[in-house]
């Protein structure tokens, strides 16, 4: 049995969801895998806990829930104030999971690979701006760097795009890459009006209370970003032509209704272009995709059209990619 270290970065509702899952599933994984994982730390703009032999990470929900009464913890916790790229060299672990939404994360993730240690990410804007120095830095040292997370949830297009078509030549990618934006327009196909469809989006908390990154096409931007380094070659996320849904009104949405068709937040992807804008499309077009999913078409010249839809955001939908993420590098590290 394999004892693998986490060092797990961020602790709002994904990281505590990959945490879960972790615990809840852990003997099974044991038996599939011949793995067991052990969370050593939890961090997040509080400070870092390093978690003592023996304790619960559960417990690090807890001690999260009290930072501002610390003080109470600290005969039993260490708690530290280091910065992010500090305490991924700091903390003896094996993979570094980034559940944060730093847009600076580029530059731990970098500290973590030249220490010799693998990095899981759901956070997209290190991949956004800067792909091509992680993936020569992970390659370079043979170590995993996975982000499966980043786009589409668990559903696995990553994995697609990396291990699979190893002899196509990708010519297209149309996408619905943004879970809000598709809530927000089918409620106004219901009859709201954008502010209300987003209230809604809030209260139910598919939005998030700062909505703007969904709904101007930045979040949708960096996963298109993503899936363009991945079928083509690397590009940053400055090169996106982008509209969000911003201006979209009822009279819009019931024109497009009034045509058969839907609108929703497309990203097209090609060699070398990528464009984020709200499109008209068919009701029966696999872009008409409804709540929380999100879809890719995909078109080669082998294959022809491959669709993948599949949940786009959600807790357990995203703690999906990132345990999977962590069980494949827990396998290539232990090959090494
Ligand atoms: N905020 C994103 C969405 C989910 O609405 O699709 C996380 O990628």
């Amino acid at each position: 049995m394999r004892e693998i270290k986490l060092s797990i970065f961020g602790f709002g509702n994904v990281g505590r969801a990959v945490v879960r899952v972790l615990l809840e599933k852990g003997a099974l994984f044991r038996e599939r895998y011949g793995v067991e994982f052990k969370v050593v730390s939890v961090a997040d703009t509080s400070g870092v806990v390093w978690l003592p032999e023996g304790i619960d990470p559960r417990e690090a929900l807890i001690i999260k829930e009290n930072f501002g009464k610390l003080s109470s913890w600290t005969n039993d916790y260490e708690v530290y104030n280091f910065t992010p790229s500090e305490a991924v060299r700091e903390i003896d672990s094996d993979i570094v999971v980034d559940v944060t939404n730093d847009k600076n994360a580029h530059t731990w993730h970098l500290a973590a690979l030249k220490d010799g240690k693998a990095v899981v990410t759901s956070n997209k804007p290190p991949l956004a701006f800067h792909y091509a120095e992680l993936m020569k830095e992970a390659e370079g040292r043979n170590l995993p760097y996975f982000f499966e997370a980043t786009v589409m949830a668990g559903t696995p297009i990553i994995t697609v795009l990396q291990d699979g078509l190893k002899g196509d030549t990708v010519e297209r990618i149309e996408a619905v890459l943004n879970a809000t934006t598709t809530f927000i327009l089918s409620r106004m196909e219901a009859g709201l009006d954008f502010e209300e469809a987003l209230r809604e989006a809030q209260a139910l908390g598919i939005a998030e209370r700062d909505p703007s990154g969904d709904i101007l096409g930045i979040d949708a931007g960096y996963k298109a970003t993503i899936l363009h380094c991945l079928a083509f070659h690397p590009l940053t996320f400055d090169r996106v032509k982008r509209r969000g849904i911003e201006e979209i009104t009822p009279e819009d949405v019931r024109r497009a209704q009034g045509r058969g068709n839907t609108i929703r937040l497309v990203a097209e992807i090609e060699d070398g272009a990528v464009t984020v804008e709200p499109r008209e499309v068919p009701r029966t077009n696999p872009l008409a995709v409804e709540s929380h999913e999100n879809t890719a078409v995909i078109r080669t010249d082998l294959l022809g059209e491959l669709v993948i839809t599949g949940a786009g955001a959600g807790l357990k939908e995203t703690a999906s990619g990132v345990v999977g993420d962590i069980i494949k590098a827990s396998m290539k590290l232990r090959e090494s």
